[in-house]
């Protein structure tokens, strides 16, 4: 089965082709740039470069992977959660390929797709207990199947992608700033007791990253020293020699801070009922991070279990993991018609 993928949630414009459980071809155009300038994401800049590159990205997609629209089975497209403007260009764009098509649609949850991201090409053992981190979104989920999620715990305001973010700001890094702390922390011991670990003082799985912000962002303030020069200034690229000691210092607690407090609560989870999962996985822009990624590698060699975690480039929003998460849909006897909307809003 060959399935397209869309992927307009945010501001990454991607387009996937997949077949038998693996990728094609993925054309992916990111916004970054344009949106850093005003230091987030501004939504109606986004749905109109949504609108201005999708149809060159199909096109560009099928002329290198050498197929055609006739060659595809089914059509997947993101429908949520993420930005309302930016979700209907890609959901219209996958409507209008079904409807010329006859080809079946199905609309793919953005988090579940980021979850099974890191099942592509693996023979994941379920049930899995799944860590979800982006930049909208943190999670513990329990998957029964690939099929069949159930969310123990969210974070009940700012996502760990948000904390990485706002504190990069504090620090006048660039926007999104989650690469540049993970990057500038590299090699350097972190101060453990720098930041605080939030939210941890209670007994359940939800998570609260906004105090984080707040400590980060007055710790920044009393401490001119550490607030970077701009990107410029050092060269225009991530070179952690080119930022001050204190800085540096600054990021590794603040992975540190990040990262522990995820391993708390993702561990109270595995010590909970109904017992130990068969694997772990974890996903979102955020599973890219450096220290969190060796932090699961850790946990689970502890727990004795296997850990599943999506190559860096399919951590952030991707088209392979919609066109993924549509083929096991499809697979399994899913489709939705043309009434089919989106969902911008998730619980987090
Ligand atoms: O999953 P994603 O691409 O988009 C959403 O669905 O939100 O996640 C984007 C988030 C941003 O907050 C970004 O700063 C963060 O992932 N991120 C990272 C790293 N790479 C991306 N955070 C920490 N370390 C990284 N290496
Ligand atoms: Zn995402």
């Amino acid at each position: 089965m060959l399935c397209l993928g869309i992927e307009t949630s945010c501001d990454e414009t991607a387009v996937a082709l997949f077949e038998n459980g693996r990728p094609v071809l993925e054309k992916l155009a990111s916004q970054a740039d344009l949106h850093a300038v005003f230091g987030g994401v501004v939504p109606e800049l986004a749905s109109r470069e949504h609108l201005r590159r999708l149809g060159p990205l199909l096109l560009a997609l099928f002329a290198e992977s050498g197929r055609s629209l006739a060659d595809v089975d089914v059509i997947a497209v993101a429908r949520g959660p993420g930005l309302l403007g930016s979700l209907l260009v890609g959901l219209a764009a996958a409507k209008g390929l079904s409807l010329a098509t006859g080809k079946p649609l199905i609309g793919v949850d953005h988090l579940h797709a980021h979850l099974l991201a890191a099942t592509i090409g693996r023979e994941v053992p379920f049930p899995a207990l799944g860590l979800l981190v982006s930049g909208g979104h943190t999670q513990i989920v329990r998957l029964d199947s690939a099929l069949s999620l159930e969310v123990l715990g969210r974070t009940l305001d700012d996502a760990a992608g948000e904390a990485f973010d706002k504190a990069a700001k504090s620090f006048n890094l660039p926007y999104p700033g989650g690469v540049y702390i993970d990057v500038l922390g590299r090699g350097i011991a972190p101060d453990k007791t720098l930041f605080p670990r939030p939210f941890l003082d209670n007994d359940h799985l939800d998570f609260s990253f906004s105090g984080l912000k707040t400590a980060v962002a007055s710790y920044a303030a009393a401490h001119p020293e550490l607030r970077a020069g701009s990107l410029a200034e050092a060269g225009g690229a991530i070179d952690p020699e080119a930022w001050p000691m204190a800085l540096r210092r600054a990021c590794s607690s603040l992975n540190f801070a990040i990262a522990d407090t995820l391993r708390i609560k993702f561990e109270r989870a595995l010590d909970r009922p109904p017992g130990p999962p068969a694997s772990l996985i974890a996903a979102g822009g955020v599973a890219a991070n450096g220290p969190i990624r060796a932090m699961l590698a850790d946990l689970a060699a502890r727990r004795g279990l296997p850990l599943y975690l999506p190559e860096p480039a399919l951590c952030a929003d991707n088209a392979v993991m919609v066109a993924a998460a549509g083929s096991r849909l499809a697979e399994a006897g899913y489709a939705h018609d043309l009434t089919l909307t989106a969902v911008p809003r998730g619980r987090k």
